[in-house]
């Protein structure tokens, strides 16, 4: 099976066998499967978050597990369950509909809702752990399911107990999230900041905020069903206030924000764009035009080009800032 259309970024890759999983009961005949059981195995959501670059030898469980229901209204929060195998933004959309706000700042995220947690997806001030209950995951040793609340999946910056030590050890079925109540806007992101100053609407909906969100990526990020990607292609690296001084004292304009434990998030795309990356293109892997943070697919990319031009990247950021940008989709 090519892989291609699977991953978001259009790169080819194949692989020996696919098995789609519609629920846990699938996963466990896998797991059951005298020879499938015993083969390692690769976990595939909506391929939004990773750079293929060489053929995948492990059998690809693709989750396709369905379902989107209300499962509990309390006085402090409703809950809301998704199969892992819904598209994120479709969760997102359903909720507006239902009248359940409070994932609209991360409305249009690529990707699936299995994947959300596994890189704690984030955008506009909210993150997935700001609205998480619990997951359903079946580890693929035992066939057994496992529920996990926030503190157990342990959750950072793009980061999670499943790019870590579970990384390819359960597959997730089923996500649980809370969106509490009463519903309160998050405003606090600068882009929305200026959409208030623009309309004047300084009590927007959660279906406005929605639209505002999805107003803003679609003018500044690409979609991947016309030009190949994985969004942000780096994190955002974090820094000590005394390198921050430093790095202000030679780029005044760096873009940084203050972090809670004191240290500085600077804008990796702030320092890519400084380089004079942006629009560029190194065979047929480029920079996009609007944000220097994502790298895309200029028509027939091989993730080998993928990563060259990620490299040089790093290396002109590292030469000018003397910072390490590390990748965020996951690299095979
Ligand atoms: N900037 C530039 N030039 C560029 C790109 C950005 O000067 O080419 C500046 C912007 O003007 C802004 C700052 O850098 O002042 C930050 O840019 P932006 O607000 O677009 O956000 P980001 O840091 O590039 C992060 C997330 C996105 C998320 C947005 C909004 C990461 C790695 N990325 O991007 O998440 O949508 O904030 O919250 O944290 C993703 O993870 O795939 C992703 C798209």
């Amino acid at each position: 099976v090519n892989l291609k259309p699977y991953n978001t970024f259009a790169l080819p890759c194949m692989a020996h066998t696919l098995v789609r999983i519609h629920s846990e009961a699938d996963v466990r005949r896998v797991v059951d499967d005298p020879e499938l059981g015993r083969a390692p195995k690769f976990i595939l959501g909506g391929g939004s978050n990773l750079i293929l670059t060489q053929d995948i030898k492990p059998v690809v469980l693709k989750v396709e597990v369905p379902g989107l229901r209300l499962l509990a209204t309390r006085d402090d929060a409703w809950i809301v369950e998704a199969g892992a195998g819904e598209r994120w933004h479709d969760l997102v959309s359903w909720c507006m509909d239902e009248g359940l706000p409070g994932l609209e700042n991360m409305a249009l995220i690529p990707g699936t809702v299995g994947a959300a947690p596994v890189q704690n997806i984030g955008a506009y001030g909210i993150e997935l752990k700001d609205r998480f209950e619990s997951l359903d995951a079946v580890d693929l040793m035992t066939g057994r399911t496992i529920t996990l609340d926030g503190a157990q999946c342990r959750f950072d910056y793009r980061d999670s107990l499943f790019k870590q030590a579970l990384a390819g050890k359960t597959v997730i079925t089923r996500v649980r999230l809370r969106l509490p109540r009463p519903w309160q806007p998050m405003l606090g992101y600068a882009e929305l900041e200026r959409k208030v100053a623009e309309t004047g609407i300084t009590a927007p909906s959660a279906r406005q905020i929605f639209d505002w969100v999805v107003a803003v990526r679609r003018a500044k990020l690409p979609d991947p069903a016309a030009i190949g990607n994985a969004g942000s292609f780096f994190k955002n690296p974090v820094v000590t206030p005394e390198q921050c001084r430093d790095i202000i004292q030679r780029d005044p304009e760096i873009v940084h924000y203050p972090m809670p434990d004191g240290n500085f998030k600077l804008a990796a795309g702030w320092m890519i764009d400084a380089c004079g990356w942006k629009g560029k293109t190194v065979g047929q892997a480029g920079v996009y035009e609007k944000q220097a943070l994502v790298l895309v697919n200029r028509g027939d990319a091989r993730g080998a080009e993928v990563v060259t031009l990620a490299r040089a990247i790093q290396e002109s950021v590292y030469g000018r800032f003397g910072i390490r940008l590390e990748p965020e989709p996951v690299v095979i």
